[in-house]
C-alpha cells in the first residue's frame, strides 16, 4: 500500500535543530520547462509520473546496469548496517531502497518516500516495505525516528536545500547519518559538451526508440539541464553545515558521482 502524505508532527526547531538559515534553491527557474518557481514541483511531478514506467530502462542506458550495485555499495560505505532504520527520500522506483533492504535484511527497515505516485507504483513492484507519498521539504514522519537517511539523484528537485536539510535533521535520531548522491557536473568545457550531447541528443534518441515515450525523452533533457544549472558542491556542503550537520564531507566516485555525507550531532 502507498500511504498518502500526512501532516508532519513538528518542523525543524523544537528538537534541537538550528535556527532558520538562508534559502538555497538547487538551481534557478528553468524557463524552457516552467516559468515560475511555484510551478517547478508540478512540472517535475508530471514528468516523473509520465516517465515512471520507463525509468529503470532509461537508468540502464545511463549506467549500463551498474546502478543497483552502486547504490547498495554507497549505502554500505556510508555506514548502513543490519538493525538500522533508513528513510530513503525521493525513493523513485526504489533502486536505493532495494539496496538498503539487501543490507538490512528486513523489508520493514527501509521506508521510501516520494511525491510521484507513478514512481511509487513502480517501486511497489519490487519492494514489500512501506512506501509513503511525500516531499523532502515536508516529511510526514515524527522527530528523531531514523538512524540514516538517503537521497539518490534528487537533490536538484527540491525547492530549497536548507528547507529539505532541516527536515532531514528533524527526522534523524541524534548521531544519525545522511547520504546524498548526485551526478557530478564535469568541470572542463570539453567534457561538459560531451556529457551534454550524450544527455540531450543520444539518450533522448535511445529513449525514443526503446520507449516511444515523450516524457522519457524530456526527462533526459531536463536531467542534464538541472545538472548543468545546479549550485556547486561547496554550496551543498555549506547548506548542510548551516543546518547544523557535522562531519560534512564529499567523496567523488570516479569523478562521476558526488557522495555527500553528514551526521546529526549526538545529544
Ligand atoms: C532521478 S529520480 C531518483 C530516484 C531514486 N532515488 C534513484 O536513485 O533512482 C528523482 C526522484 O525525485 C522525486 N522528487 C521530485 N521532487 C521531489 C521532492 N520535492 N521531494 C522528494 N522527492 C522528489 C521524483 O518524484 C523522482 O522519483
Amino acid at each position: 500500500m502507498i500511504e498518502r502524505e500526512r501532516r508532519r508532527e513538528d518542523h525543524g526547531r523544537g528538537n534541537g535543530a538550528p535556527h532558520e538559515s538562508a534559502a538555497t534553491p538547487p538551481h534557478p527557474v528553468l524557463g524552457q520547462y516552467y516559468t515560475r518557481a511555484a510551478d517547478r514541483q508540478s512540472f517535475v511531478g508530471a514528468l516523473f509520473d509520465g516517465a515512471a514506467r520507463h525509468y529503470n530502462r532509461i537508468g540502464k542506458m545511463l549506467d549500463f546496469g551498474s546502478g543497483p550495485w552502486y547504490r547498495r555499495d554507497a549505502l554500505r560505505r556510508a555506514g548502513l548496517r543490519p538493525g538500522m532504520r533508513l528513510l530513503d527520500v525521493a525513493a523513485g522506483t526504489g533502486l536505493v531502497a532495494r539496496g538498503a533492504a539487501d543490507i538490512l535484511r528486513e523489508p520493514g527497515g527501509v521506508i521510501g518516500v516520494d511525491p510521484s505516485r507513478g514512481m511509487l507504483q513502480e517501486a511497489r513492484k519490487a519492494l514489500s516495505g512501506p512506501l509513503v507519498q511525500g516531499r523532502a521539504e515536508a516529511l510526514p514522519f515524527r522527530n528523531d525516528r531514523f538512524d540514516m537517511l538517503s537521497m539518490g539523484f534528487a537533490l536538484r528537485h527540491v525547492a530549497d536545500l536548507e528547507v529539505a536539510f532541516r527536515e532531514y535533521w528533524r527526522v534523524l535520531k541524534p548521531g544519525g547519518r545522511i547520504l546524498l548522491l548526485e551526478v557530478v557536473r564535469p568541470s572542463s568545457s570539453v567534457s561538459r559538451w560531451l556529457v551534454r550531447t550524450h544527455f540531450q541528443r543520444i539518450l533522448p534518441l535511445m529513449a525514443r526508440i526503446s520507449t516511444r515515450s515523450e516524457p522519457a525523452q524530456l526527462l533526459m533533457k531536463f536531467y542534464w539541464d538541472t545538472i548543468d544549472q545546479c549550485v556547486p558542491p561547496e554550496a551543498i556542503l555549506e547548506a548542510l553545515r548551516r543546518t547544523g550537520f557535522v562531519a560534512v564531507d564529499r567523496h567523488a566516485f570516479y569523478g562521476l558521482i558526488n557522495e555527500y555525507v553528514a551526521a546529526k550531532p549526538p545529544r
